[in-house]
């Protein structure tokens, strides 16, 4: 019998800007994994959010891994800003990108784990020209762009498809969930698949607080940890 983790990663999307150092300290402190930046450029997206100087501020602040989610355009021009300011893995879209294997070989290249999101509208085939070269495959849960959407339940077909075919190609891959994530979303990604939870309203806006948050998606999933 073999043991599934899940990974939660924290979406400081969701957290307060005012006292960012403090709230990422907080959810290391309450055992996260990897802290999640949702990076917005007002085109790719309509929102507009954060780059490098916020990565490069959070990088004293925890031994944490920091994972760049670039919901921009033409991501190839910022990996490297990325990579100095102290990303551990980056993730950028399938939708809109013409040359994904040379983005994803750039990243690696820094010795960066290098992932790649596909959102609600792209069917998995997507994936098939580089999933074997991946070190994560982020299906997005919602449209990409706003904290706090409702979670899409046609993405949980999704999920089995990509993580059958990472079993066949590239088992070592991380199938890593985002958007609308929460204590009763969280069974349904695990069960089909997920091993990594991203989550911005359900930790930093829980009403009892960061720990709650925290701990409450670890309930949720540990009930489909033995496989
Ligand atoms: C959406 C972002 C998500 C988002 C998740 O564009 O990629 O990471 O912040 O937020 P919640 O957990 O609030 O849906
Ligand atoms: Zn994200």
């Amino acid at each position: 019998m073999s043991t599934k983790t899940i990974a939660i990663a924290p979406s400081i999307l969701a957290a307060d800007f005012a006292r960012l150092g403090d709230q990422v300290r907080e959810a290391e402190r309450d055992g996260v994994d990897r802290i999640h930046v949702d990076v917005m450029d007002g085109h790719f997206v309509p929102n507009i959010s954060i780059g490098p100087l916020v990565v490069a501020a959070l990088r004293p602040v925890t031994d944490l891994p920091l994972e760049c989610h670039l919901m921009i355009a033409d991501p190839d021009r910022y990996i490297e800003a990325f990579v100095q300011a102290g990303a551990d893995s980056i993730i950028v879209h399938f939708e809109g990108n013409n040359n994904l294997h040379r983005t994803v070989h750039h990243i690696q290249e820094f010795h960066k784990k290098a992932g790649v999101a596909i959102n609600p509208a792209t069917p998995c085939s997507a994936l098939d020209a580089i999933i074997a070269d991946l070190d994560l495959v982020l299906v997005m849960t919602v449209n990409p762009g706003f904290g706090g959407q409702k979670f899409i339940r046609s993405t949980l077909d999704k999920i089995r498809t990509v993580q059958t075919t990472l079993d066949r190609v590239n088992p070592a891959c991380d199938l890593e969930v985002d958007g609308g994530i929460d204590g009763d979303t969280a069974p349904l990604v695990v069960e089909a698949g997920a091993n990594a939870l991203v989550a911005g309203t359900s930790i930093f806006g829980h009403r009892r607080g960061i720990a709650a948050g925290i701990d409450e998606l670890k309930r949720a999933s540990i009930q489909y940890r033995v496989v």
